[in-house]
């Protein structure tokens, strides 16, 4: 067979392939190991120089002609069936989700969904701030200078110098509590805010993640004091567990940002062997809290004299493991299904206090 008409014949056998498939057979049958177009390649070794001249390029031109149709083809058939995928696949919106409840809330967001419910019947608002947070919100500003000791206690990820804003060192947020600063030099007090949001520190094991979730929450007004901070966190975390047995022990303890500070536990009682909260056998710590430290409120433009608050942080993930009972934090962020399905909660029960925050 000549080549005009071999190359006559897989032009038209190209032109009316119309699927991907019957395309790719006929790229086989010219271009393939068996080929009549690499049939042909292989003639040429056994030309003489004369003969290769005069028929080399006549062949090669043959192969990219061929190779160029092909592609342009296959690039035709994608389209025609991307088109044709686009016109007859269809999801319908409009079907009801109650009817097969397949996806779950996650307990960390029922959680945050559960304490914004608590605060908001006692007149908190709901305030947020950046992960990404510069060194002055994170640290300067809460009372943790440069050299304090404190700063080595948060295992921080810091990005690199080149990333400075305005001079600034950048961190991911080791805690919530910048919040309270970007809060407090953003409004006029009187302030009472919770913030629930991611942080990161560089720590890994059953209890931590390197990403974990924190709720902080601010009280700035006058004549404020340690009473108000232990109602304040007696009745939330009685509403949180959803039980009047509930008994708070305060501890002494040291944050930078606060003065007095306290550490708050609450007790539990082992009934069949399982710690449950209620009573006062054993005792679990659940939260940091304090009087926001004078000089904090100082670096808010605020005089300390006028201006006094209480603030409070706790883990997200923590609560929900005390709550509903999970023991290893990792799989919180594993998005295994099967711990969703175990664990989650239906989307369409919204805590209310009213209803039980509980689901
Ligand atoms: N930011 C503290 C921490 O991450 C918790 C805390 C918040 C303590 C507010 C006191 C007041 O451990």
């Amino acid at each position: 067979m000549d080549i005009e008409t071999l190359q006559t014949e897989l032009m038209a056998a190209i032109d009316s392939s119309d699927t991907l498939e019957g395309l790719e057979a006929v790229r086989v049958s010219a271009l393939g190991k068996q080929g009549s177009v690499s049939a042909l390649l292989k003639t040429m070794g056994g030309m003489s120089p004369e003969e290769r001249q005069t028929q080399g390029p006549v062949i090669n031109g043959l192969r990219e002609s061929i190779t160029s149709t092909l592609a342009a083809k296959k690039a035709e058939l994608e389209t025609a069936e991307l088109s044709r995928r686009l016109a007859t696949e269809r999801i319908d919106m409009t079907l009801p989700a109650h009817e097969t409840p397949r996806g779950t809330i996650h307990p960390v967001s029922q959680v945050m969904d559960e304490l914004a419910e608590i605060f908001a019947d006692m007149g908190f608002a709901v305030a947020e701030g950046p992960e990404i947070e510069d060194d002055w919100h994170n640290f300067t500003a809460l009372n943790i200078p440069e050299t304090h000791p404190a700063r080595a206690m948060h295992d921080t990820f810091y990005f690199p110098d080149d990333m400075a804003r305005d001079g600034q060192k950048m961190v991911l947020r080791t805690h919530t509590s910048p919040v309270q600063i970007r809060t407090m030099t953003s409004q006029e007090p009187p302030i009472r805010i919770i913030a629930p949001g991611r942080v990161y520190r560089s720590d890994s094991d059953a209890t931590h993640t390197p990403m974990f979730h924190q709720i902080e929450g601010l009280v700035i007004d006058k004549g404020i004091h340690l009473g108000h901070l232990k109602w304040t966190l007696e009745t939330f975390l009685k509403a949180y567990f959803e039980r009047e047995d509930v008994v708070l022990r305060l501890r002494p303890s040291y944050f930078p940002f606060t003065e007095p500070s306290v550490e708050v536990d609450v007790g539990y009682s082992v009934i069949n062997g399982k710690r449950v909260i209620g009573g006062s056998e054993g005792w679990m710590e659940v939260l940091g809290s304090g009087m926001v430290h004078r000089k904090v409120i100082e670096a808010c433009g605020l005089d300390p004299d006028v201006w006094q608050g209480f603030a409070f942080g706790t883990g997200v993930d923590r609560l929900a493991m005390l709550k509903y009972g999970m023991d290893d934090l990792r799989p919180f962020f594993d998005g295994d299904n099967r711990w969703l399905q175990h664990y989650g909660f239906n989307a369409l029960d919204v805590p209310t206090l009213s209803g039980g925050v509980g689901a």
